[in-house]
Order: C-alpha cells, then sequence, then structure tokens
C-alpha cells in the first residue's frame, strides 16, 4: 500500500505550509485538496454560475482542467492555461470554495482526482476530510488546529507580506464564519479522524509542529 500521511484542519492552521514542508523533506508527492475547491470556485466565478446550481458544478467539477507545478516559492496551480495561484488565495474566493464545498455531488465528483494523487513513493495532503473521507487508510492522518484569533493573526501577516492590507477583526469573523459552515455542513464535515493525531498549535511555532509531526511519523 502506498504510505499517505494527511492534515486536516482549520483555515489558517498552518497546515499547508507545514504539509509542503514535509512532502518536501521526504521526497513525497504533495496535493493541495483545497486548491481544487478554490479552483472550481474560481471557474464558476469566471462563468458567472450560481453557486448553489449543484448539477453545474458538479459537471464543472469532473471536467475541471486543474493543473499543479512546483516552483521555487511552491505551488503553482493552474485553471487550463491560466495561472490562478495567487487569485485563488483571496478572500472571496475562499468563501465561494467553502460554498461549493458543502454540496455533495461536487465533493463526489472530486474524489477519485484526490485519490489518484497517492502515488509512489508517498502523499502528503492537506484539507479537511483528508483523513475521514480521501484517505480512510491513511498511513498517518494529523489534525492540525488553532485558535481563531492566532489563525486570523497569521493569516493578517501572510497578507501584508504579499502587499495586502486587511483587517483584523474583519479576518477573526470571516475564520469563525467559515469553520462554522465547514464544520456544519452535511457532508465530510470538518472533524478530526478517530485516529488521527491532534495538535493545538496556538502556542507552537511552525518549526515547533515540524518537529512533532516529524517524530510521529518516522
Ligand atoms: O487555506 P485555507 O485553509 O483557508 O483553505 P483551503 O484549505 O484552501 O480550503 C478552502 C475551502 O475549501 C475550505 O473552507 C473548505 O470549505 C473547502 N475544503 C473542503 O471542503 N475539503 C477539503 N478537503 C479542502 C477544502
Amino acid at each position: 500500500l502506498i504510505p499517505v500521511l494527511t492534515i486536516d484542519g482549520p483555515s489558517g492552521s498552518g497546515k499547508g505550509t507545514l504539509a509542503q514542508r514535509i512532502a518536501k523533506t521526504l521526497g513525497w508527492h504533495y496535493l493541495d485538496s483545497g486548491a481544487l475547491y478554490r479552483v472550481l470556485a474560481q471557474a464558476a466565478l469566471q462563468k458567472d454560475l450560481d453557486l448553489n446550481s449543484e448539477k453545474a458544478l458538479a459537471d464543472l467539477a469532473l471536467t475541471l482542467p486543474v493543473w499543479f507545478s512546483v516552483a521555487e516559492d511552491g505551488l503553482r496551480v493552474w485553471l487550463d492555461a491560466l495561472d490562478v495561484s495567487d487569485i485563488i488565495r483571496s478572500e472571496q474566493v475562499g468563501n465561494a470554495a467553502s460554498k461549493v464545498a458543502a454540496l455533495a455531488s461536487v465533493r463526489q465528483a472530486l474524489l477519485q482526482r484526490q485519490r489518484d494523487f497517492r502515488q509512489l513513493p508517498g502523499l502528503v495532503t492537506d484539507g479537511r476530510d483528508m483523513g475521514t473521507v480521501v484517505f480512510p487508510d491513511a498511513t498517518y492522518k494529523v489534525y492540525l488546529t488553532a485558535s481563531a484569533e492566532v489563525r486570523a493573526e497569521r493569516r493578517h501577516k501572510q497578507l501584508k507580506e504579499k502587499g495586502i492590507d486587511s483587517n483584523l477583526a474583519d479576518l477573526i469573523v470571516e475564520i469563525t464564519e467559515r469553520d462554522e459552515r465547514d464544520q456544519r455542513r452535511q457532508i465530510a464535515p470538518l472533524k478530526a479522524a478517530e485516529d488521527a493525531l491532534v495538535l493545538d498549535s496556538t502556542q507552537l511555532g511552525a518549526d515547533a509542529v515540524f518537529k512533532q509531526i516529524s517524530a510521529f511519523i518516522s
């Protein structure tokens, strides 16, 4: 069986950076499952699709021309020939992503596509339901969380580094709303798998989290 490390958790818990770092260290493949939902949302916004029209969105998900490539500065995400790496990180697209992600047939449409990333020598994947739904038989499962305030602060800092102004209080509200939508939805709600290592990074820096997870999988 091809090994998989799943890292699930709420928005801004630092799972993306961490998953990429571990994948690089191990020489394993990396799947950013959230990017699939974000690209789908971006494609829907471009086409002016209603974010509630489940059938149209599921059809779009089945044929979505989304590709990943690895650059010096990290993962690049493509929608057809368009580099959408930056645009899909906006709060607008993030919010739209969490709406389309609540639709059962959209999730079903993306299921096999995600499983196809499980290739030798191994896969590190991050998202909301990696350990619970997509890879229930994963070798290692981690659930990474932190308080909403700390997660909003991290996002605030990240945006600032990119030269984007944001309001911390607004970010806390947005993050809390998105968490609630992700946790309350009927299909694949955000939660820790029963066999996951749960890590709270409220008081832990990125290096400390990296060390703990490295120890867990070695
Ligand atoms: O970067 P951040 O953690 O804020 O978000 P993301 O991982 O890129 O995911 C964006 C949205 O897609 C989330 O709010 C979820 O609603 C949805 N998502 C999901 O439902 N299942 C996944 N495996 C990954 C993301």
